[in-house]
């Protein structure tokens, strides 16, 4: 033992902290840091917050802390995007208040770009940005919402001096998401009362004085605290004179994290369900996706969802927590009403040329057993966006796998079974510690049209966002595949045919 490793082990037994001392540091793992994906550029995050687009930027606010790579300190990270692929990373834009009897975290919220100034926050006839976030007082054991407003066009905030706007002395009750209401003109803001499974909806006329207008809930899946609710009007089977509001809820499902969504009408006071109350509509069947809120102000009057990719246990170093590929919501009529739809957003799909070191592209081949689709050096880098559309023939299952190690059993399938009707997420044959034993393999419903599916496909490093048919079902999951599990392959059990196939290789580490 040489004199400095004795001395640090002595401090560290005298000051109680051996074990502390000796857990090593951790160990850096690029291998999981997507590349299209949002990260911080160090330590943690979750949800996205104040999602809004400002001249020309989409922003992207995340909950944050700032110093260590775990949830705490809870503040507002920032960066700024023009394409949702390449990332600018800003300074905190709203840090934790820490005061000698109240510390303040900055927990999720909304910003909104108040055009016309109504809350009196604008400087220079410029107009204010204004954040709506929960204030979380752990000491105090208490939730109430609090605005911050921004004149430099949102890297800063100051609190407004008045807070807090609503305050009914809760502990759980949070996550406000605002949006202007035009036929009513006022704000609107819906807000989780978490434990009642319910959301409140307030209407302001200058973002500082909310008066209750109705409550909703609980109805849909209760077994578990709401957060982040949002409300957003939907074109209905791309008619934009049809609209339907769509009201999304985060809550821990029973096998993970559960987003659902009511479809509905809203007044300006009161949101409607057209379902029975005990109905659950599910936004994402895998176990990661949470805490999304959609964007406003978006350009082409566009519905964009983001959300967060929990990743459990594992860990990932020196960030943790990473955003979902953006979602373009619309509605669509089915056989069992109306349902969400979404696809990865054109916003992205649209710059993939851009981003690409290289694509393929087949038409009408023949699949049968495997079809490599990763020679070395090409879509061998765990980044792959794959689109396909497949004619089942007489197949019993067909899909992709990923991230499968040379000459060994590990991989994962994504695919859909014929005979069950499901597209699923088979991570049996993974590095699988992450996952309860439920969440090895996670499916979705999905019936075929006239013989086909759509299925896209998008890993990223750690992540794995499955779309069937146009983005009528979605699953999200994580993955940690080994460093050099990296192959891909398409499969079919049976003849099945690629009637088209485009795969991008998005691998740019
Ligand atoms: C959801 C959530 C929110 C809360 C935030 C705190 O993941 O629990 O309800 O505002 O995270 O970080």
């Amino acid at each position: 033992m040489n004199k400095a490793t004795f001395l640090s082990l002595a401090f560290a037994a005298l000051t109680g902290g051996l074990f502390a001392q000796e857990k090593p540091a951790a160990t850096p793992t690029p291998q999981w840091r997507p590349v299209y994906h949002f990260t911080p550029p160090t330590n943690w995050t979750n949800d996205p917050n104040g999602l809004i687009f400002l001249n020309g930027q989409f922003n992207l606010y995340y909950q944050h802390n700032p110093f260590e790579n775990k949830w705490g300190h809870m503040s507002w990270g920032h960066a700024t995007s023009k394409d949702l692929v390449t990332w600018k990373h800003l300074p905190v834009a709203i840090p934790e208040v820490v005061g000698k009897d109240t510390t303040t975290w900055i927990y999720s919220g909304s910003a909104v770009l108040d055009k016309n100034n109504t809350s009196g926050f604008g400087k220079n006839g410029k107009a204010p940005i204004v954040a709506i976030f929960t204030a979380d007082q752990p000491k105090q054991k208490k939730e109430s919402q609090f605005i911050a407003y921004s004149n430099d066009g949102g890297l800063s905030y100051k609190q407004y001096a008045h807070n807090p706007v609503i305050d009914l002395n809760m502990k759980d009750f949070r996550d406000p998401n605002v949006f202007w209401h035009e036929p009513t003109k006022q704000w609107i803001m819906t807000v989780a009362m978490v434990d009642e499974h319910m959301v409140r909806i307030y209407g302001s006329k200058n973002l500082k004085k909310w008066t209750k207008l109705s409550d909703f809930g609980p109805a849909g899946y209760t077994k578990n605290g709401w957060e982040c609710p949002s409300l957003v009007p939907l074109v209905v089977d791309n008619n934009p004179a049809k609209i339907k509001w769509v009201l999304f809820v985060s809550s821990g499902g029973d096998h993970g994290p559960l987003m659902q969504y009511y479809v509905g009408d809203f007044n300006g006071t009161t949101f409607k369900n057209d379902n029975p109350a005990d109905k659950v509509l599910t936004v994402d069947y895998g176990d990661a996706f949470y805490a999304a809120i959609p964007w406003r102000d978006a350009p082409q009057n566009k519905k964009i969802l983001l959300g967060w990719l929990q990743n459990g246990k594992q860990e990932t170093n020196p960030w943790k927590g990473q955003m979902s590929i953006p979602h373009d919501l619309s509605v669509k009529t089915t056989s069992e009403g109306l349902r969400l739809k979404q696809s990865p957003s054109t916003i992205v799909s649209g710059s993939l040329a851009k981003y690409a070191k290289g694509t393929l592209s087949k038409t009408n081949l023949t699949l049968e057993n495997t079809l490599q689709l990763s020679p070395p050096g090409h879509f061998d880098g765990n980044s792959n966006w794959i689109d396909a559309v497949i004619k089942l023939n007489g197949a019993k299952k067909v899909g992709f796998t990923v991230a499968e190690k040379k000459g060994t059993a590990k991989k994962v399938l994504v695919g859909y079974d014929v005979e069950k009707q499901i597209l699923y997420v088979d991570c049996t044959g993974a590095e699988s510690a992450n996952k309860s034993t439920e969440n090895q393999i996670q499916t979705a419903p999905m019936k075929a049209v006239n013989g086909e599916i759509k299925i896209q496909v998008l890993i990223d490093k750690s992540s794995l966002e499955v779309f069937g048919n146009d983005g009528e079902k979605v699953i999200s999951t994580m993955i940690y595949p080994d460093k050099d599990a990296t192959g891909l392959s398409a499969f079919s059990e049976g003849k099945s045919a690629i009637k088209t196939l485009k795969v991008w290789d998005l691998n740019r580490r």
